[in-house]
């Protein structure tokens, strides 16, 4: 369908859909796209394109997608303001960190600045640290780019490294995000960019949100910190950052906001953009150093050989795989098998820790993270299935380079790439 929009008007466009611009001149986050240049609008997404110079467009809508006209520029003057402050920056590299609650438009801000810094000949990183509505790395990393084209949606961009970090909620790994972060801030500094953009987590309201934010900043020392505001919100936070050089910047009112489930599906295309063209891939456990793996306790023996028959015998079976952790027995059994609960008590009150029964299948779709032996990230998989007997572990990946670490997530996906609960205590 084709669409002619006046010059100072601003066509909204809700993914999924494909919009190219046939003639005129138009404006996405500060990309400037003309002659026949396409941009892709994900599904749960919104993007405004700004006419600069009455514009033609070239529009596909998917199904319930629409595309609206509105008058002027959705872009916030404070936006501009904010790319204002960055040029002739005091230091090189410059780092500006990028707080604001969920749907506040933090990464179209971060494109923004991006775009428009790239316009000027810069050279620009983006460090992603948002776990749950990462737009660069696979979801439960942080990861980061360098960006060498303007780009409408930071998601077509590839990690050039990532951190994994195996939850899709900050509050339940605060101190391994920390450490993620500022490991990956390093690395990229180390590549000399002039410019450094950390977009965050929509985590931002209480206590414990407000001092991660704090101990984000303290870490990652940003030279700006701008934070999204669109009511009073981040009064708490601002409060906190105290004399932390900070500019706060608005919220669009164009926001297009999402559901629970909508983020939920908008994860799942980070899952597809990293497990493309995967197959299942046989590796021996003796090959792998699995870490985070205290659901099952693979990589553990099972300890004194006296101890592991005392336990089965205990058990009235032997079970697939055994393993005596530091608070916990990990107790993997076949599909249909049984193990009394009596016996279960039993191995309880003798050993004085908990005891958790896997039963064989339940670790399908695990998220994993893949390492070569140097610890670079080479992506992630899903497990589809541990062998106990022939001891190796399926992965299904697109990963084909030597894997050396394993790191488990506590996230698990179904064969559509949907996340699905996950089994024992874990699930909440
Ligand atoms: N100026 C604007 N005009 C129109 N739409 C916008 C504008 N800014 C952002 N949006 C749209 O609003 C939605 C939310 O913005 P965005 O994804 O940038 O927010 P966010 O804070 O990063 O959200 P999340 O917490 O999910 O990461 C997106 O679909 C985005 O494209
Ligand atoms: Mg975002």
């Amino acid at each position: 369908m084709n669409r002619t929009v006046e010059s100072g008007k601003t066509l909204l466009v809700d993914g999924p859909a494909s919009v190219s611009v046939v003639s005129g001149k138009v404006e996405v986050f500060g990309f400037i796209l003309r002659n026949m240049r396409r941009a892709v609008v994900r599904e749960g997404k919104r993007l405004p394109f700004a006419v600069k110079e009455t514009a033609t467009f070239d529009i596909s809508l998917g199904e319930s997608a629409k595309a609206e006209e509105v008058d002027g520029d959705t872009i916030p003057s404070s936006w501009i303001k904010a790319y204002e402050q960055m040029l002739n920056p005091q230091v090189k590299p410059f780092t500006a960190m990028v707080v604001g609650a969920v749907d506040s438009g933090k990464t179209s801000f971060c494109t923004f600045l991006i775009n428009k810094l790239l316009s000027g000949g810069q050279k620009v990183a983006i460090l992603d640290g948002d776990l749950g509505q990462s737009d660069v790395g696979p979801p439960c990393t942080v990861s980061y780019a360098f960006v060498t084209k303007p780009v409408t949606d930071l998601f077509n961009l590839q990690a050039r490294n990532a951190f994994f970090v195996g939850f899709t909620s900050p509050s339940r790994a605060i101190n391994k995000l920390a450490e993620g972060l500022t490991s990956l801030k390093q690395e990229i500094l180390s590549n000399n960019p002039d410019f450094l953009i950390i977009n965050t987590d929509g985590w931002v309201e209480g206590e414990d949100a407000v001092n991660y934010k704090f101990q984000l900043v303290e870490k990652l020392n940003p030279d700006i910190v701008f934070c999204i505001q669109q009511k009073d919100e981040m009064a708490s936070l601002l409060n906190t950052f105290g004399k932390i050089k900070k500019l706060v910047v608005d919220s669009p009112s164009a926001i297009r906001e999402r559901s629970r489930e909508k983020r939920r599906s908008l994860r799942e295309l980070g899952y597809i953009k990293y497990l493309r063209n995967a197959k299942v891939r046989s590796i021996p456990l003796s090959w792998l150093k699995i870490e985070e793996d205290e659901l099952i306790g693979l990589s553990r023996n099972r300890g004194s050989r006296k101890q592991a028959n005392r336990i089965y015998e205990l058990l009235g079976m032997k079970p697939l795989h055994f393993a005596e952790l530091q608070d916990k027995i990990c107790i993997v059994i076949g599909r249909r098998r049984w193990i009394s609960p009596d016996n279960i008590k039993k191995v309880e009150e003798i050993t004085k820790k908990k005891a958790v029964v896997v039963r064989k299948g339940e670790e399908e779709g695990l998220l994993l993270a893949l390492y070569d032996a140097e610890r670079k990230f080479l992506g992630i998989g899903s497990l589809r299935e541990i062998g106990y007997e022939r001891k190796v572990m399926k992965v299904y990946t697109p990963v084909s380079n030597k894997i050396s670490i394993v790191t488990i997530g506590r996230v698990k996906l179904d064969e559509n790439l949907k996340e699905t609960p996950i089994f024992t205590e874990e699930n909440e």
